[in-house]
């Protein structure tokens, strides 16, 4: 198989993959029903098989995500549901989740309810289930689109879901949230013509753009974190690495404390953390 694996590389290297080997053994194990890690095991594929494979390499060449072909994303130790209508989960957002877990991991069972704000796919929600106990878990999601996915993706995980708006979201929480958690759109809308055209044709229009200065989905993160925070509780946003000044301060204006941007590993601001004080 390393055969046909190394022709579907060739050929998403001349579309200008951004990891033609790796992309090449997922499509490959993908139509053969098999694990990647095995993929070198089997000796020969059918004319279907490769054919399949022929017709999504065009696909993918055409700029379809990988994640679409395979209706597979991977975040952290987790493998998720997606396709159409649903974001796909990005590797930047894995560091935030890191240090989410470390601070609630720092908190005492039966002190670590978390409220999950645009939640999508559930790739945070997920994470977070799987890798810390004596979570009370609650994630929100307004696109009907997207529900589904989240729906799957946390299914059996007793995860408290609700579809709509953040905005009036858990009102029966008010108070009672030790940490609340986003990744929310935030390009503001005139970027529209500098993204990758796959991101636009692909990603959907409500998880990628929020208002003229990308910070609209945050200002309501901020005033539902106000809302729903316990003192002591704490809110963490991913945002644009342009945007930790204005994220900080929008933050702030909204009655939370302490705010502090946090570098990914390459240095980039990439998300933004605030605490509710005791006396808020
Ligand atoms: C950038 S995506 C992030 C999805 C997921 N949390 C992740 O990290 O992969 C933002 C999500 O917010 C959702 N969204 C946008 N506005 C919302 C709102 N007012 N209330 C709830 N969800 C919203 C979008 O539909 C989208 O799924």
């Amino acid at each position: 198989m390393s055969q046909l694996a190394h022709e579907v590389a060739l050929a998403l290297t001349g579309s200008g993959s951004p990891s033609p080997g790796p992309e090449a053994r997922q499509l490959v194990a993908h139509v053969l029903g098999i694990d990647v890690s095995v993929l070198m095991t089997v000796d020969d594929v059918t004319d279907e098989q490769r054919a399949r494979v022929e017709e999504l390499v065009a696909r993918r060449a055409a700029g379809e995500p990988l994640q679409h072909l395979t209706g597979v994303a991977y975040f952290r130790y987790e493998e998720l549901a997606v396709g159409p209508g649903v974001f796909i989960p990005r590797p930047e957002t894995e560091e935030m989740v890191g240090w989410a877990l470390g601070q609630l991991a720092a908190r005492p069972a039966g002190s670590r309810r978390v409220v999950e704000l645009c939640a999508g796919s559930g790739a945070i929600t997920a994470a977070i289930s799987s890798e810390l106990g004596g979570c009370d878990l609650h994630a929100v999601e307004l696109s009907a689109d997207a529900w589904p996915y989240l729906e799957r993706n946390l299914a059996g995980r007793s995860v408290d879901l609700r579809l709509g708006d953040m905005a009036d979201a858990f009102r029966d929480l008010d108070g009672t949230v030790d940490l609340v958690i986003a990744n929310p759109p935030y390009i503001p809308t005139g970027h529209r013509a500098f993204l990758p055209t796959d991101v636009v044709e692909h990603d959907p229009e409500l998880a990628l753009f929020s208002g003229a200065d990308g910070l609209d989905a945050i200002r309501t993160v901020a005033a539902v974190a106000r809302r729903l925070l316990c003192a002591g509780g704490l809110v963490v946003t991913e945002h644009d690495e342009s945007h930790a000044a204005g994220v900080r301060a929008v933050l702030a204006s909204a009655g939370l404390s302490e705010a502090a941007t946090h570098p990914d590993l390459a240095g980039r601001d990439r998300f933004t953390s605030a605490v509710i004080g005791w006396d808020a």
